[in-house]
């Protein structure tokens, strides 16, 4: 009798082993994120190092249209020049230098995005049209992105993309200057008669000194893009490690 009560015993503890054991189940990896779970609550365990947290803090959905990034560029490049749009001008009483001045001169209707007025100006006849010619119209990319911003919400979002690893002319200036520079300065009426549509066009203006001197905002220059905030730092960066590195056509 107290054999089997033994045997009872180890049998219960090899039951309360193998219980026991079950419970220690192995760590999921699901994304970024090791999950441990433990009966039905799940504790989450970071394995994220903090300095790649913090390094893309707002990285950009593809699906978003931000504000900073996406829609401001167009507005300053395409409709902020002296006697239109900036500040000192105010043409209409629209002035779309920045976020708060957009949303309180632009007519936006986040309601019935379509019918607001920098969006309907875009599509106009005549004199009406956005911008006048003879400036060339907006492309249908550029109208989409007006559009998609407003219907999204006409938010002032902002996400960082920008990094000044691995600078090029082809990935990171050429790209970067036809954003922010070739409405004003393109084939039509160029800004300062200066163009800055291709590598050759560019490096002229690199090496007079004049590229980095205005888009730095230093002292002899005029600052580019005019009457607005100097372009985010790390956009100059690029530049400035693009002309230390020789400028080349990479
Ligand atoms: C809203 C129109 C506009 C935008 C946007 C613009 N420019 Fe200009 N830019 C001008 C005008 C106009 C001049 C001539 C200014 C003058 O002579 O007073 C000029 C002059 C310049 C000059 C000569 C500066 C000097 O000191 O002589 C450079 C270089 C230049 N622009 C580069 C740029 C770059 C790079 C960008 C984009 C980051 C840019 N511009 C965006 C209108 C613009």
């Amino acid at each position: 009798m107290k054999k089997l009560f033994f045997y009872c015993l180890v049998l219960l503890g090899v039951i309360f082993a193998f219980q026991f054991q079950s419970c220690q189940r192995e760590p999921v990896y699901i994304g970024d994120l090791w999950v441990q779970p433990i009966d039905t609550l799940p504790i989450i365990i970071d394995t994220i190092p903090d300095d790649t947290i913090a390094w893309n803090l707002h990285p950009c959905d593809p699906d978003t249209v931000y504000f900073q990034k996406d829609v401001l560029p167009i507005l300053i490049s395409n409709c902020t020049m002296s006697g239109c749009h900036d500040v000192a001008s105010h043409k209409e009483g629209v002035i779309l230098v920045d976020y708060a001045h957009v949303l309180s001169t632009g007519g936006i209707k986040v309601s019935n995005p379509s019918n607001s007025k920098i969006y309907k100006s875009l599509f106009a006849s005549g004199e009406d049209r956005m911008p006048q010619a003879p400036q060339p119209a907006l492309t249908a990319d550029q109208k989409a992105v007006i559009l998609k911003w407003i219907t999204q919400g006409a938010q002032d979002l902002t996400c960082d993309d920008c990094t000044t690893d691995n600078v090029t002319f082809a990935g990171s200036i050429a790209p970067l200057l036809k954003t922010h520079c070739e409405g004003c300065h393109g084939n039509v009426n160029p800004g300062g008669s200066i163009q800055l549509l291709n590598y050759n066009q560019i490096i002229t203006q690199v090496d007079n000194g004049k590229l980095l001197g205005a888009v730095d905002h230093q002292a002899g220059f005029k600052p580019m893009p005019p009457n607005v905030s100097k372009m985010p730092a790390c956009y100059i960066e690029q530049i400035q490690l693009w002309i230390n590195d020789g400028a080349p056509n990479n």
